[in-house]
This record gives C-alpha cells, structure tokens and sequence, in this order.
C-alpha cells in the first residue's frame, strides 16, 4: 500500500539544504534567501513529504492578510517527477487543508500556475480549486509568461443574507467581499510557482 509509506516532517535549519534542492528541481521559478528565511518561521504552513524516508516533495505556503481579508497562499508545492501519481501531493495539499479547517479564520486558499501546467490545474481541480483570474505576462523569465490565479473559498458563499446549505458556518464579515484584484497584483514582482 504506497500511500503507508508517505510522511511529513518539518522543515529545520538542518534540512532547507535539501527543500532548496528540491525547489530547485521541480521548479522553474528560483526561490531567494528571504524566502528560506521566511519558511523556516511559517511552522506547518512549510513541510517537507518522504517516501519511504526519502525526501522526495515539499510544500511552502504563507499567510497573506490584506485588504481586509485572511487568505492562505500556496508559494510551492511540488514532488520530484519518479514520485508523482503516487500521493505525496494529495498528503501535503490535505495537510494544508486540514491547517486552514482547524483554524477557521481564512477566507480562502490559492495560488498561481502557469497556465500550461495541465497536471498541477488538474490535480487542484479534484480539490475544489478553481481557476479565478488569468494574469497575463505574471512570470517575466518564463514561458508561457501567463499565469492562472488557482482559488478555493472557504466561506459559505451568502445570497440574500442567507449561507447556502451545506457550507461551512463561519462567522464571516467577509463573505460578500469581491477579491481585489490589487490585493492579488501586489504579489506581481514575489514570483512564485
Ligand atoms: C501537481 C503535483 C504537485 C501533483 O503531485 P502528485 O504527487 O503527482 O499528486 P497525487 O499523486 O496526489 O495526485 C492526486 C490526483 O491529482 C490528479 N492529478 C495529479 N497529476 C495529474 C496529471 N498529471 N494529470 C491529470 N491528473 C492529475 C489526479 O486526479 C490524481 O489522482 P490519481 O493519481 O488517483 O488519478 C505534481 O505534478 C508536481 O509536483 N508538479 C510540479 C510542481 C507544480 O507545478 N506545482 C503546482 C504549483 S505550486
């Protein structure tokens, strides 16, 4: 059963050498110093996923408050290629979701991918990610340049007053909020996966 055999660990000062690998590998995108930095003080919003003790994926994700409202971003998350299919990506999106739910302050989750990346849209589509705006010319050294901003709201969506049944029942000041699309744009020159 290979789903037994995937584990998350936390990211150490002993172990970012091997996530700065690891991004590097998977991504297109290099990550800087202040982003190690900034890692190794989110907790578990950063993990690194073994198989079989291996390491072999991670997930790096920060908090984003502005603009009024509380959103979880997804700076990376990613597995080296041999091990994809396998589950390490669904056990570290889930760690992430199991985050957000337990918490139950965010108003939603997202990222960005370029909008060639087929198997990253389809593996965060079987999440209840959606594709929530296109940005045109988001990466500037590679191609395509076009990212798609990938969302997952996490407040009941309110018509008329009422939440609609079977969501979740937060208490939400913000639910009727439309994103800003500065609040996005601002990440404009923090490029990420
Ligand atoms: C996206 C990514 C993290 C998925 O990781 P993974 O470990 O292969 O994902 P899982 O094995 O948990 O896949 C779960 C489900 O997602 C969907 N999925 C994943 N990869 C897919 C693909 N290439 N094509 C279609 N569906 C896919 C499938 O429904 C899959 O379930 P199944 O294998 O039972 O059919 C991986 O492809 C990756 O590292 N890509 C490069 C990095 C990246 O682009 N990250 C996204 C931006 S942060």
């Amino acid at each position: 059963m290979t789903r037994s055999r995937i584990e998350l660990g936390d990211v150490t000062p002993h172990n970012i050498k091997q996530l700065k690998k690891l991004n590097t590998v998977v991504f297109p995108v290099s990550y800087n110093e202040k982003f190690y930095k900034d890692v190794l003080e989110v907790g578990e919003l950063a993990k690194l996923a073994y198989y079989n003790d291996i390491v072999v994926g991670a997930v790096c994700c920060r908090v984003d408050t502005s603009e009024n409202s509380r959103r979880l971003y997804i700076m990376t998350l990613g597995c080296l290629f041999p091990y994809r299919r396998l589950g390490v990506g669904t056990t570290m999106l889930e760690h992430v979701l199991n985050h957000v739910e337990k918490d139950g302050n965010y108003d939603n989750i997202y990222l960005h991918v370029q909008v060639n990346n087929t198997s990253a849209i389809d593996f965060y589509k079987k999440f209840g990610f959606e594709i929530h705006e296109t940005k045109k010319h988001y990466y500037k050294r590679i191609e395509p340049a076009d990212a798609h901003v990938l969302q997952k709201n996490l407040r009941p969506a309110i018509t008329n007053g009422i939440a609609s049944p079977g969501e979740k029942n937060h208490h939400d000041k913000h639910s009727e909020k439309i994103i800003d699309k500065n609040n996005v744009d601002k990440h404009h020159n923090d490029k990420h996966a």
